[in-house]
């Protein structure tokens, strides 16, 4: 039965165009939180004062949510009953003075808050996640970013169960009270909007070290943890340590409070969170050590540490003015935490990286209907808006403007956006004009990138005339429609390219006249251009969009030999990379004809030749070889098609890598070996690159199931010193065709890490990324698993999120038992957790590109979804993704 809701319950959307500043400012606030599991108490005292730039008279209107009110005061008086109404988590006084102090006192009921927004529980500790609107959930306050406000926080709690009590900025006072509680108040110098304010109380214990800044300050950094996890805090600290000294060499930027506090958490709805002087992360985002974490595990970790200490400039000292800037802070902050990596790490692999996840999820995300701009201009749910879109593309959107200034521009450029901004609450128009002011170029077609969604596509084609000796190069650029957004404007489109003579050397590019060395960069502003290069001797090919210059699909009709030899000279490392997805693609893509076709399957032989030049080849950056070995994922290659055959994708690339092993498989062999480390394990850059080298050697062997690398895999599981090895290992056993290859190592790796939830989210995954047809049945088993919890995220995230992002032929299964299965999950968790509900229902969603038997099947659990009594988060995703 369809339960139809009343006009009324629907959320509604809000509008960027109905901004409106704030009617009223809060000085100072004052909290007061006793801790009770079940009974919390928050007194809060705030000063307020109208905004004279607003209209005389406005009531006093504040935010709050689930709030039982016990108390509320006016300068100093009890409210009557007529005085204020608390309705549909609004608190209206309608008759206020221009300055005065409100007091209330509400309690709530942080055990039973499963939403993980607020104030919650974690295990045995107290958190608060705040971002974006989470405050609301603790006291009565204007809940918007553009409110700065002074903060001072006394907790109270236990003494026994909550020794340590934490808040933003420096503890000012403590004592102890009757009955074993104590008391700690913490004072932040720094106004700040709520959504920036955290509390923890726990039973932690704490790493600590110091840090001088640039200016000789001496800083107290302390990460606080559960005990068992104190001997996983070592690579965070270095990496924290490393983020501030990269922020002042960078950015110059220095930090500003005495003490800077991390703490680590079991229940986190995102990998972290950048509150003033007192991070809160996920777990997963912060704890590392080698024989239970993974290299990837240990640069997430760096990645993230980095990102959320970056934010107390790109996110607090410069705030939002409203959500829909939420990419000022977001795409902002993920470019500067992706250049930390670049520079602590192998930059090409990281640039690698990056734009691989950036062309299959996000492009992904910006065809389907969830789609919105790197600025939106409505929401019904901001937490639905925690997108690749605003992080991943804002970051490119950043880095184009980076590229257009130059480093000491854009430097200059941000440095006055720091002077200018600072204390403030900006938007994305704050951030352009100082790169404008300061590059004197005209960014106004350039904001059309904040404005517009969807990924363009660009079309070259080229053209040389052997008389003439020019060479044409004609773009031409086109954005899909979305939803919401029919006709698009051309953006401004830096291309970076160079054009690659017979040699294999750059030609020296001629272009109007002038001389441009051998590298440029083209400003496609139009639907249509071409460049005439002169002087050109014999027939180049051209390398386009090095770097990944832009966030764009290029298109260009290279023949296989031309790609090959773009692998083998392309002087820009990326396009080099890049050249050889290309080739792998076109091989992928012949194999799925003949799939389709029912033919006989034969690999390319320039995709085996290209792949034994690499293996043969010189190339001494391992890390990117071991990129280059790695043929483009299910995921990638479902993008390059409008109809999705995920069957036949599958198939193809499985086909394709062991024709690849059988074909060279003394080169893999050889490679494996001469990886192999001697000597102790380390999370460094050199020793990532063989290990990541080494273990694609082995998958590839691993396709093959002989006897040998059967034996060379148990080997390598059961002596391995680190995880990275182990579980390179453990997936290829527990992925292998034959299920009793894995049934033993997964025993016995699941006894020997039940103590840790961290190892078993990894054990979680890589069994239900099983390609194989029983991933599903062993899936439904997992999750009967007593270190199974629907209420944590992260176990959510190994266990489902991987089956249904991961493992796409299972989740895709022809019976429709992997839609059902994630509608079921989705509905249970739209009560417990609509945050992660909303997330994970996204694969769903994306129904339009299956084959039409599949459409129906998605579309019938989104509608079997829809007729429960959904939160805003699922409401907006499913409204959309049946719109
Ligand atoms: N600002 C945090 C970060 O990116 C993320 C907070 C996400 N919160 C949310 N409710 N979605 O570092
Ligand atoms: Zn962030």
């Amino acid at each position: 039965m369809n339960a139809i809701q009343p006009e009324a319950a629907q959320p509604q959307a809000i509008y960027l165009k109905d901004y409106q500043a704030p009617a009223f400012w809060v000085d100072q606030v004052k909290l007061d939180v006793a801790l009770d599991d079940h009974q919390t108490r928050v007194i809060s005292t705030l000063s307020l004062r109208r905004n004279d730039q607003r209209e005389a008279g406005l009531p006093l209107v504040l935010n709050g949510q689930g709030l039982t009110l016990k108390r509320i005061e006016l300068a100093g008086q009890p409210l009557a009953e007529t005085d204020y109404q608390y309705q549909e988590d609004l608190l209206t006084v309608a008759r206020v003075p221009d300055q005065f102090t409100l007091v209330t006192e509400v309690e709530i009921d942080p055990a039973n808050n499963t939403a993980l927004e607020g104030l919650y529980k974690s295990n045995t500790m107290f958190c608060t996640q705040c971002e974006a609107e989470g405050f609301r959930r603790i006291t009565f306050f204007p809940d918007r970013p553009d409110v700065l406000t002074r903060f001072t926080t006394r907790i109270e709690a236990d003494q026994q169960r909550f020794p340590i009590l934490l808040s933003n900025g420096n503890p000012i006072e403590r004592g102890e009270l009757d009955n074993g509680r104590h008391f700690v108040t913490w004072e932040d110098p720094f106004p700040k909007p709520c959504y920036l304010f955290a509390l923890v109380g726990g039973n932690l214990q704490a790493v600590k070290d110091t840090f001088t800044t640039m200016s000789g300050r001496e800083v107290a950094l302390e990460i606080w943890v559960e005990p068992e996890n104190l001997h996983k805090c070592d690579h965070a600290m270095r990496s924290l340590k490393a983020s501030m000294r990269w922020d002042e060499q960078t950015y110059g930027r220095e930090y500003d409070l005495d003490i800077f506090m991390i703490v680590a958490v079991n229940d986190f709805n995102m990998g972290a969170m950048e509150n003033k002087g007192l991070n809160i992360f996920n777990s997963a985002c912060v704890l590392a050590e080698p024989k239970s974490e993974t290299d990837a595990a240990f640069q997430r970790v760096e990645g993230v540490v980095g990102h959320e200490y970056f934010h107390n400039w790109s996110g607090n000292r410069v705030t939002c003015r409203d959500w829909f800037q939420l990419s000022l802070k977001e795409g902002f902050t993920v470019y500067r935490d992706q250049s930390f990596s670049a520079d602590m790490n192998s930059a090409p692999v990281k640039r690698i990286e990056d734009v691989a996840m950036l062309r299959t999820a996000q492009f992904a995300e910006d065809a389907g209907p969830t789609a919105h701009p790197v600025r939106p201009d409505h929401y019904i749910e901001i937490n639905n808006f925690y997108t690749l879109t605003i992080y991943e593309k804002g970051a490119e959107v950043v880095r184009m403007m980076a590229e257009l200034l130059g480093r000491e521009r854009f430097r200059q450029a941000t440095d006055l956006y720091f002077e200018r901004h600072d204390g403030e609450a900006a938007t994305v128009e704050d951030f352009v004009a100082c790169m404008a002011e300061v590059s004197e170029l005209d960014f106004s077609q350039f904001m059309r990138w904040y404005h517009q969604a969807g990924t363009p596509k660009i079309e070259a084609s080229g053209h040389f005339d052997a008389d003439a000796r020019t060479y044409q190069l004609t773009l031409r650029q086109h954005t899909p429609a979305t939803p919401g957004q029919a006709d698009k404007l051309p953006l401004h489109i830096p291309v970076r390219m160079g054009l690659v003579g017979p040699n294999g050397h750059d030609l020296p590019l001629e272009l109007n006249g002038e001389q441009l060395g051998t590298e440029t960069v083209l400003h496609l502003r139009e639907a249509e251009q071409t460049f005439t290069f002169h002087n050109i001797a014999a027939e180049p090919v051209p390398s386009l969009l090095r770097g990944f210059s832009a966030p764009v699909k290029l298109a260009f009709d290279y023949s296989r030999e031309q790609l090959a030899f773009l692998m083998a000279h392309d002087s820009d490392g990326f396009n080099r990379w890049d050249a050889g997805q290309r080739l792998a693609v076109l091989a992928l893509q012949h194999l799925v004809n003949q799939i389709q076709a029912n033919e006989p399957l034969q690999l390319d032989p320039a995709l085996i030749e290209a792949t034994r030049t690499l293996l043969n080849g010189e190339m001494t950056d391992k890390a990117v070889l071991a990129e280059m070995l790695r043929l483009p994922s299910e995921a990638y290659l479902a993008e390059q098609y409008e109809q999705v055959d995920v069957d036949a994708i599958h198939k193809a690339r499985s086909f394709a890598r062991k024709a690849l092993a059988d074909a060279l498989y003394d080169d893999f062999l050889r490679l494996y070996k001469v990886n192999q480390r001697v000597g102790d394990y380390a999370p460094e850059a050199n020793q990532i690159a063989e290990r990541s080298l080494k273990n694609t050697c082995l998958g590839y062997l691993m396709a093959r199931e002989d006897e040998a690398t059967i034996a060379l895999t148990q080997e390598q599981f059961n002596c391995a010193d680190n995880m990275t090895d182990q579980r390179a290992a453990l997936t290829l056993l527990a992925h292998a065709e034959d299920p009793r290859l894995g049934a033993e190592p997964l025993r016995r790796f699941g006894e020997s890490w039940a103590h840790d939830p961290l190892v078993m989210d990894q054990w979680f995954s890589l069994q239900v990324t099983r390609p194989q047809a029983d991933a599903l049945d062993r899936l439904k088993m997992l999750m009967a698993h007593p270190a199974f919890s629907l209420k944590n995220p992260n176990r959510v995230r190994a266990l489902i999120g991987a089956f249904v992002g991961q493992n796409r032929v299972n989740f895709h299964r022809q019976d429709g038992q992997g839609y059902q299965l994630l509608a079921d999950v989705v509905i249970e968790l739209n009560r417990l957790n609509p945050q992660i509900a909303a997330r994970l229902v996204i694969p769903l969603t994306r129904w339009k590109r299956m084959t039409s038997e599949r459409q129906d099947m998605m579309k019938a659990q989104l509608e079997r979804i829809r007729q429960e009594s959904l939160s805003p988060d699922l409401f907006e995703i499913i409204e959309k993704a049946l719109a």
